[in-house]
């Protein structure tokens, strides 16, 4: 599959993303963009994630956060997300959520391997 492939997206709306389900390991994050939305993949408990890498507080880059057991932590003030439900995990702040996109995973045609599909909202 050529790295500068077009996205397209089906008629469900979502969004081709070019990366297998199998490529996606546990509590690594996988950075993609679509439509010019920075995104973050990933693997929780056998469950692929899709959310937004733009921090819900400041807007800082999430991809250069830590991720650990299910968790974000934002590089510039440190704030702790739960990405299974996009909840301020610390401070305690039930206004600040991070954004969350509802991920798919069909076969990509041809292939053995499932694709990673994502809706925006
Ligand atoms: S910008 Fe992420 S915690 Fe402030």
């Amino acid at each position: 599959m050529s790295l500068f492939k077009r996205k397209k997206r089906d008629s469900d709306g979502f969004w081709e993303t070019g990366l297998s389900a199998e490529s996606v390991q546990p509590n690594t994050p996988y950075p993609l963009q679509i439509k010019g939305e920075p995104l973050i993949v990933t693997r929780i408990d056998g469950e692929i994630f899709a959310f937004s890498a733009i921090c819900p507080h400041a807007a800082a880059n999430l991809n250069d956060g830590t991720l650990h057991r299910g968790r974000i932590t934002c590089p510039l003030h440190e704030w702790k997300f739960d990405i299974r439900t996009g909840r301020t995990l610390w401070p305690e702040d039930e206004t600040c959520r991070l954004r969350r996109f509802e991920v798919r995973v069909g076969a990509l045609r041809g292939e053995e391997s499932a694709e990673i599909k994502i809706k925006l909202q």
